[in-house]
């Protein structure tokens, strides 16, 4: 026999095998410190587990499953993520009956057969948290609380966002899913072929397709899920955006958050990150209220999220990189136009400088052009421009280097500034 393993498959050697050890503590510990206790689940379940949790138009269950017969005659499937498997336990033990609000995370390796490429394996690790027992949007802020104190304490702040969506309930989907079609249907010939199918499968999911032309088109739509929610989950929506600004919590909304499994009510999330490609989500979740009874236990709204592990590793790891190359930290050029910008200059290199960025600014008073030209000659990214006329109307202009696009901002936007990554993110 050949010594291979399969494709997409992937060992975890040492040193790799303590990191990923030495990670998964780290989480468990955040989530401790919220009430959350361990439960360990098996790799292996009856097939109707997901394909009821799942929904059977998702992907996952239409074609990335291991699925197989055993020798007793009964069809398994090997874990694609760990929710239906929790809430399945949650029922045949009753857990409900134990204490309202029950909270649980659970770690180990999923199995998805997909195409693999750089962040996306067929058997890859995750980390997940499910609370049950709470409708309220306070829990759903707590939950993505968790989420991003973990991502904090993991020093991977300042290269991941959140990224929230509210896809109501399942009449307001459908009500949107009969929009969507009728805009879709007419431009179906454009649409890649994996999206011709979703046309009659799972039309939502059009919106998070990333290849070109169906990017193209879903950014004509003149309509967003919002435009069809009910007053409820408008409330629970905008409650939980007030919770997390109280937290500080900063959030994107983004109507192409749809996610792709079939159980989610309401609050969608993920936390992306421009670093890891196309695979950009390191964690993903959302509210699942139907869940647990579409499964056969009793109404018990929940909320949970999971995070791909090997997505962590990849980002701490190409995190690490560039901290260590001192000679490639990405240069920020501040350039000034008058006496009184010139000393809010220096000012504004040593408050970023403080951040950790790298920051050149002139001493002396020179042209615009000439600046300009030493921030292009010395490889700036970005150049943050400012003049009197800006100061006084508190602005600034920032301009990127690569592309030659420029934008004015408030220059309160300096302050919330947590590192380099930021300033790509504006322009
Ligand atoms: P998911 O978005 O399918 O959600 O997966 C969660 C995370 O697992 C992703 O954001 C990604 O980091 C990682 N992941 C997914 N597929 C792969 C892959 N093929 N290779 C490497 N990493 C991958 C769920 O699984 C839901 N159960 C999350 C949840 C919990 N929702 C509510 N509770």
């Amino acid at each position: 026999m050949k010594a291979a393993r399969l494709h997409g498959f992937k060992d975890i050697l040492h040193p790799e095998t303590d990191k990923l050890r030495l990670v998964e503590s780290k989480i468990k510990e955040v989530f401790e410190r919220f009430g959350f206790s361990e439960i360990i689940i098996p790799i292996l379940e009856l097939s109707e587990v997901y394909s009821t949790g799942l929904g059977n138009t998702t992907d996952i269950i239409q074609k990335e499953m291991y699925t197989f017969e055993t020798k007793g005659g009964e069809w398994v499937s090997m874990r694609p993520e760990g929710t239906a498997g929790v809430v399945r336990a949650f029922i045949e033990h009753s857990l409900y009956r134990k204490s309202p609000v029950t909270k649980l995370y659970y770690s180990g390796e999923m199995f998805r057969h997909e195409k693999p490429q750089e962040g996306r394996q067929r058997s890859f690790n995750q980390i997940g948290a499910e609370l049950f027992g709470s409708r309220d949007p306070l829990s759903d802020s707590e939950i993505i609380a968790m989420l991003w104190l973990t991502i904090t304490e993991l020093d991977l702040l300042e290269h991941v966002q959140l990224e929230l969506n509210s896809i109501g309930k399942p009449a307001e989907r459908e009500r949107y899913k009969k929009a969507l079609l009728d805009f879709l249907s007419p431009k179906k010939d454009s649409l890649c072929e994996n999206c011709r199918n979703r046309l009659s499968t799972n039309p939502l999911r059009i919106l998070d397709c990333k290849t070109g032309t169906c990017n193209e088109i879903v950014s004509h739509i003149p309509f967003l899920v919002r435009d069809y929610l009910s007053e409820q989950s408008s409330n629970h929506m905008d409650a939980l955006t007030r919770f997390l600004g109280e937290k500080s919590i900063p959030y994107r909304l983004n109507p192409r958050i749809v996610r792709g499994l079939d159980y989610y009510t309401d609050t969608v999330f993920e936390i992306t990150t421009n670093e890891l490609g196309s695979q950009n989500a390191v964690a993903a979740g959302g509210r699942y209220d139907l869940l647990v009874e579409r499964m056969g236990g009793p109404q018990t709204p929940a909320v949970g999220f999971a995070i791909g592990l090997e997505r962590v590793l990849l980002l701490l790891e190409k995190m690490r990189t560039r901290r260590n190359s001192p000679g490639k930290k990405q240069l920020v050029s501040i350039i000034h136009i008058g006496e009184v910008a010139r000393v809010q200059a220096a000012k504004m290199a040593y408050d970023l400088r403080k951040k950790g960025m790298k920051v050149e600014t002139e001493y002396e008073n020179k042209s615009l052009k000439s600046q300009m030209r030493k921030a292009n000659r010395t490889g700036a990214t970005h150049s943050i421009i400012v003049g009197e006329d800006e100061l006084r109307k508190k602005i600034f202009s920032l301009r990127n280097m690569k592309t030659g696009k420029e934008k004015s901002f408030p220059l309160e936007k300096l302050a919330g500034l947590r590192g380099h990554g930021d300033l790509r993110k504006l322009i």
